[in-house]
């Protein structure tokens, strides 16, 4: 299975944050946020993802990320000279995907709660059609938003409506079947001149091959796209952090649970680090796992 970062976009939200820097690479409290929406696919067990990013902001991403060796994966690029729609992320992506199953991820999504990797997992597995994650949220009309019937069966999907169905929003983190990149290539752009995903996930609804799964209201779903959910994510990790201990989307830790890298390569990845409370966290958790 292929995994794709939708890392594109201007951030134009977050001017003047963005205007030398690229949104994914803000930090969330300790970690650029690209590390979170790459945990996620991490964590889905696949190791094979193509980051698809701004032409200004290739060098940074890749200074950062490189190959992803270091990570046990195999990282790949390509620039997206302007951003033209989640769905775009196929077209460009369509040589990576090839005739395999893939996930999609936007790049501003934090997700983290208990059971997470076994709903990825059953994702993961599903063979055919579409998966697609709903979330309750208070302003549903800033996404996509899913009608349901009284069983939770999807039966519709609605881009921003004004008028919302439900509160119902679906997050940005998609697993499809190989018939995507055909199904991406068909769309005609939006009127906001967009490649929709929302378009995609419709044509699998209407062939009866869309499922939504529902993440509850004790999972934690964010997207870090304005002032305030930037600084709101940071915060909610680092309560995890000053509570728990626990650094979420710590990518070298993923590694070594998910059996990337041994515990003696992690423990290099820390000490390299060793100045940050970051890098003494992966050396830790290298020891505990040794
Ligand atoms: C996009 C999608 C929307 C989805 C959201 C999740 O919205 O178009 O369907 O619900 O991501 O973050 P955007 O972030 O482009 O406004």
């Amino acid at each position: 299975m292929k995994g794709i970062v939708l890392a594109g976009g201007t951030g134009s939200r977050l001017l003047p944050i963005t205007a030398g820097t690229s949104k994914q690479l803000l930090p969330i409290y300790d970690k650029p946020m690209i590390f979170y929406p790459l945990s996620v696919l991490m964590l889905a067990g696949i190791r094979d993802v193509l980051i698809i990013a701004a032409p200004a902001s290739m060098p940074a991403m890749r200074g950062l990320l490189g190959d992803g060796a270091r990570l046990g994966m195999n990282l790949s690029y390509a620039e997206q000279p302007e951003p033209r729609g989640i769905a775009d992320a196929y077209i460009m992506g369509a040589k990576h995907v090839g005739n395999e199953r893939s996930a999609l991820i936007l790049g501003d999504n934090l997700f983290h709660g208990a059971g997470f990797q076994d709903l990825l997992r059953e994702a993961r597995e599903k063979t055919g059609g579409c998966t697609l994650f709903g979330y309750p949220v208070a302003d549903p009309e800033r996404y996509a938003v899913a009608e349901t019937d009284a069983q939770g069966n999807l039966i519709g999907i609605e881009e921003k409506p004004s008028r919302p169905v439900s509160n119902n929003a679906i997050t940005g983190l998609y697993f499809y079947d190989s018939d995507v990149v055909e199904l991406a290539r068909g769309l005609r752009p939006s009127h906001r001149g967009e490649l929709e995903i929302t378009d995609v996930n419709k044509l699998y609804l209407e062939a009866h091959r869309a499922r939504l799964v529902p993440l509850g209201r004790g999972f934690t779903w964010l997207d870090a796209g304005t002032f305030r959910s930037l600084l709101d994510a940071s915060q909610y990790v680092q309560v995890l952090m000053d509570r728990q201990g626990v650094r979420v989307a710590c990518v070298e830790e993923i590694a070594l649970r998910m059996g990337f890298i041994s515990a003696a390569q992690c423990h290099e990845l820390g000490l390299a680090m060793g100045h940050s409370g970051y890098g003494r966290y992966v050396c830790d958790v290298a020891a505990s796992m040794a």
